[in-house]
């Protein structure tokens, strides 16, 4: 029998470098910051870290438009920094993941310089280019994430450049087998350097159906975003990554896969395949946007608990013996659970540690996104308040050009599940700036962080942080965590998510009822019983009802 790999026994903690620690005063978290705080992530007791991209960029997207992937940005330290901080975590015991940005680069990478330049020199296929149509318009109506089309003009080559994003991040082209060997060769490189895997963004999207067609159009918008993943080439691209470096320099991969349902997943994620070792799904993070709307992420509606069950069991059980599932609810682009799923006010505690109950109960691999340890919540700016370039241009698209949203709702939808919510400054203490800066921090902090604060969680003995710090514990320690089967009961029950893990003779319950409301136990049967209870969030719980948000873990067998 093959040994456990690593990451199957691990809970990831992932960091956004640029809101996590300043050091140096400017505004901006920096890797000596993350150094700093390695005590802090050894006490919470994670594994890994996965490193938000760092390397030297314009920070059009945030880092996410990489200009040189071998040089980290001098907002974040050197090189060295890079080095010190993976050599520091080993030392720890704790692994570093890297981000890998390998759909598209920056339109100020050199790559993408010498490629704009002309139609015969070394770098001009590297990119994406289409002539235009007779008309001099668009090659076809594909649209652009971040609003527009996904093609720009450059007078110089007479052609258009694909890019699924902004404009400054242009789409390398996966066809062209010297991009292929160029990103395998910078995965080697930080190999060598140390790194122990990647989370790859957007990585469905590196094949494109080279035929170029137009999307269905049925509203006859000027641009459409639609079939940008799981391209025709993409798991012949994937396996001549997994042999090339994946696999022979050990390296552990999460691909970042907006459109695989629980159905198509083993197709990335079995082992037998050779591709990816799992996968981030965006299916359950679809439970709270209305279905059709015109205004993508912005088209809010209550969270539907059922249809959240629902999806993650049915990966939980597809995927059983036919890969592993990659477990959250927060990231950098998503939310803070309890002022999107939860309750942020009355009862943030409560609903913070039910969702993480239900989540880390799982099996998988865990992440956990800086703040969701301590329950940070979003921070309802005004719209001049933020800073994300997708909330900025789908407000140009949606709320200027095609007016189907108003700037009301918008600024509703924002306040629940805008990327920026995630990414305020990280909040240590209540001093100034929460002690993220001593300078001016690059964004807003939320006001909240004189009483929400890792201080103040570490202080406390009932706190988000010892709860997960806690959840964290039983996963290294109890196997039918990692390798119990997983049953899900009360499916269409409205306010609790329920399942079973069994692993030979043992058997444990989880459980949580994910609403505001006191109700009725549906559970009993189960003979709860206080001596039982392996952890919950609420101290000599009456088991004849549940309470608002009460989640726990009891040992049935
Ligand atoms: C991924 C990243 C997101 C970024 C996008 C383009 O979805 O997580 O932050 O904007 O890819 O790189």
């Amino acid at each position: 029998m093959s040994e456990t790999p690593w990451w199957q026994q691990a809970v990831i903690y992932q960091i956004y470098p640029k809101s996590f620690n300043d050091t140096d005063g400017d505004g901006i978290g920096d890797l000596q910051g993350v150094i700093n705080k390695m005590d802090y992530l050894k006490e919470l007791g994670i594994d890994a870290i996965w490193l938000c991209p760092i390397y030297q960029s314009p920070q059009v997207d945030n880092g996410y438009d990489i200009t040189d992937y071998r040089t980290v940005d001098l907002r974040y330290g050197n090189n060295q920094d890079l080095e010190r901080l993976i050599h520091v975590a080993h030392q720890y015991d704790i692994k570093i993941i890297m981000d890998m940005v390998a759909n598209h680069t920056s339109d100020q990478c050199q790559w993408f310089k010498e490629s704009k330049l002309s139609r015969n020199n070394y770098f001009s296929d590297w990119y994406i280019w289409r002539d235009p149509k007779i008309d001099g318009s668009e090659p076809n109506n594909w649209g652009s994430n971040f609003g527009g089309s996904a093609w720009t003009y450059v007078p110089d080559r007479k052609q258009y450049y694909l890019h699924y994003y902004a404009p400054g991040q242009p789409d390398l082209n996966w066809e062209n087998p010297r991009v292929r060997e160029a990103i395998y060769d910078m995965m080697r490189y930080w190999k060598a350097h140390g790194v122990d895997g990647w989370r790859m963004d957007v990585v469905t999207s590196i094949s494109k159906d080279q035929r170029f067609l137009n999307n269905a159009n049925p509203q006859k918008l000027p641009f459409i975003v639609a079939n940008q993943n799981n391209g025709p080439r993409l798991h012949e691209f994937l396996q001549e990554m997994h042999k090339e470096v994946l696999e022979p320099f050990s390296m552990m991969s999460v691909g970042e896969s907006p459109d695989s349902t629980a159905n198509t997943a083993y197709q990335l994620v079995d082992p037998k395949r050779k591709e990816l070792d799992m996968v981030f799904t965006f299916e359950h993070m679809h439970v709270d946007r209305k279905k059709g709307g015109m205004n993508g992420r912005w088209d809010v509606q209550a969270f539907d608990l059922i249809e959240l069950k629902h999806i993650l069991a049915s990966w939980q059980n597809k995927l059983d013996g036919r890969g592993w599932n990659a477990l959250y609810f927060e990231n950098h682009d998503r939310a803070r659970t309890p002022s999107r799923w939860g309750n942020d006010k009355k009862y943030r505690y409560e609903s913070s540690t039910a969702f993480a109950t239900v989540l880390h109960g799982l099996k998988g691999t865990p992440f956990i996104y800086q703040g969701e340890e301590i329950g940070m919540t979003n921070p309802n700016f005004q719209l001049e308040d933020y800073e994300d370039i997708e909330l900025k241009s789908d407000y140009k698209k949606y709320v200027d050009e095609y007016k189907t949203i108003t700037k009301t709702d918008f600024l509703k939808a924002a306040h629940k599940i805008s990327r920026d919510n995630a990414r305020t400054p990280m909040q240590w203490d209540a001093s100034r700036n929460s002690g993220f800066t001593t300078g001016k921090p690059w964004f807003k902090l939320n006001p909240n962080y004189s009483k929400i604060n890792v201080k103040n969680d570490l202080k406390s003995h009932k706190s988000v942080f010892h709860y997960y710090q806690y959840l964290i514990r039983l996963r290294h320690e109890n196997t039918i965590l990692t390798e119990g089967t997983f049953e899900l009961i009360l499916p269409e029950h409205p306010q609790v998510f329920a399942y079973l893990r069994q692993e030979k003779n043992k058997k444990w319950l989880i459980f949580a009822n994910l609403s505001d409301q006191n109700i009725v136990n549906p559970l009993t049967n189960f003979c709860l019983e206080e001596k039982q209870v392996i952890v919950s969030n609420y101290v000599h719980p009456d088991w004849e009802k549940l309470v608002p948000y009460q989640a726990a873990i009891i040992m049935l067998t």
